[in-house]
């Protein structure tokens, strides 16, 4: 059986967690496959609120086991602390599987993760500080640390003997930080945290294609989103792994030819945390509206997320960035009330149209968009359980976008619980 991504189309924080969540009650593995724990999931089951940043969502079903790809970086300490904190409230973590070949955060990422937003000042990107650009920074390297390291002293201390004395360089000299000390990290990686994350590591490559083998399904899950993408996103206001499908490929140890659904999750509207270009962005009542109704702040960082009109200019270029099969549009609830509900179908700039993603990204930055207006709808959507259910303005809305897009929508999101869902046309 063939794998299915889930795979983020906006800035992230689309309600992939919800999505993946749902989808896992069919899937034997759920794979996460790039980004840390700048990630931030919540799942809601039974009214309790589940936040996740690590561990994939199907780790609440026990039928389901949950991994961590290779192309994942791993903070040690944040992952045990996950399992307690889940496991403090009764869900079973026993079945997680970690890569060896996953990279580990490393104290000194976060130090230099937040000295270079500090030095940058008014050009910083706005990063989550959890030290994730410098640990893919040492992978790209060849200097970094791997899950796989915690398993042998001798190689865990000669490498991070290496990298720290570079790394204690660049904060003394150049950040004028601290040193940290290399005996007290050892310590604590290999002495407190390693017994803990030992039995968790396993052939991630080898369960993927033993299952796909097997004819089980299984279910690719992304962090972060295709506009956050190292290379197709919004550079240098990106993270620094691959959402993109392809990501998956990659960060999973499979081959494309072995992925047959990929489904994009894009919320009824636009966020965005930290800088860059949004073209959508709203401000003023709206933007309060948005923020407040949806809840619009980091699960983890409780930043304010940037509110916007949904842009099927860049929901298409997600579409073809990442072969999407279907849309899963979330969040639908969150527009009812307002007068007027607005799509974006295009963009314009220097007297010119463009119904295509500019290449060049200063393009971007000027660009105006080009509305479609529709009919709002009053009605509270969070009972609605089919299409039916739905007033004709709110369908006439997810139809719109399905039309912009060229792709159905196959799920649309009426509220944060497990079964606030309403299957469309797939
Ligand atoms: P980093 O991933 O911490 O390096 O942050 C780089 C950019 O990605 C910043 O703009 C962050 O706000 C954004 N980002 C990282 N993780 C998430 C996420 O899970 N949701 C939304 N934005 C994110």
């Amino acid at each position: 059986m063939p794998a299915t991504i889930v795979v983020g189309t906006q800035w992230g924080d689309e309600g992939k967690g919800k999505l993946t969540d749902l989808l896992a009650r069919d899937m034997r593995l759920v794979v996460r496959y790039q980004g840390g724990h700048n990630a931030g999931h919540t799942i809601v089951v039974g009214g309790e609120s589940f936040a996740l940043q690590l561990i994939p969502s199907g780790v609440l079903y026990r039928h389901t086991i949950p991994v961590i790809g290779n192309g994942v970086v791993v903070d040690p300490a944040v992952l045990v602390a996950e399992c307690d904190t889940l496991a403090a409230r009764g869900v079973d973590t026993s079945r997680l599987v970690v890569s060896g070949n996953a990279h580990l955060v490393m104290p000194y990422h976060y130090e230099l993760d937040r000295a270079t937003e500090r030095s940058l000042g008014k050009n910083r990107l706005g990063t989550t500080k959890r030290g994730i650009g410098p640990a893919y920074a040492d992978k790209a390297a060849r200097i970094g640390l791997r899950v796989q390291d915690l398993l042998d002293e001798k190689i865990f201390r000669q490498k991070l003997d290496v990298v720290l004395r570079e790394k204690n360089a660049v904060l003394a000299k150049v950040f004028n930080r601290l040193a940290l000390d290399g005996e007290e990290i050892a310590r604590r990686y290999l002495d407190e945290l390693a017994p803990r994350i030992a039995p968790m590591i396993g052939d991630t490559v080898g369960l993927v294609h033993e299952a796909l083998e097997a004819g089980e399904q299984i279910m690719l899950e992304g962090a972060q989103a295709t506009f956050l993408d190292l290379d197709h996103g919004t550079y240098p206001y990106v993270t620094s792994s691959n959402p993109t499908a392809g990501g998956a490929c990659v960060g999973t140890g499979i081959g494309p030819r072995d992925v047959d659904r990929v489904i994009g999750i894009a919320k009824a509207y636009v966020t965005r945390v930290g800088a860059g270009p949004f073209p959508t962005e709203v401000d003023g009542e709206l933007a309060d509206v948005l923020v407040e109704r949806g809840h619009e702040y980091g699960t983890n960082t409780g930043r304010r997320r940037r509110p916007g009109w949904l842009d099927c200019v860049m929901l298409r270029h997600a579409v073809r960035l990442n072969s999407l099969s279907e849309i899963a549009l979330t969040k639908l609830d969150v527009l009812s009330a307002l007068p007027t509900v607005k799509l974006c179908v295009a963009y314009e700039a220097d007297g010119e149209r463009m119904t295509r993603l500019p290449y060049h990204q200063s393009v971007l930055h000027k660009v105006t968009p080009v509305y479609e207006e529709l009919e709002g709808w009053q009605e509270d959507l969070s009972q609605a359980t089919s299409v039916r259910d739905l007033p004709k303005a709110a369908r006439s809305y997810v139809e719109a976008i399905a039309d912009q897009c060229g792709v159905p929508v196959g799920y649309v999101g009426v509220g944060p619980g497990r079964e606030q869902y309403v299957r469309f046309a797939a």
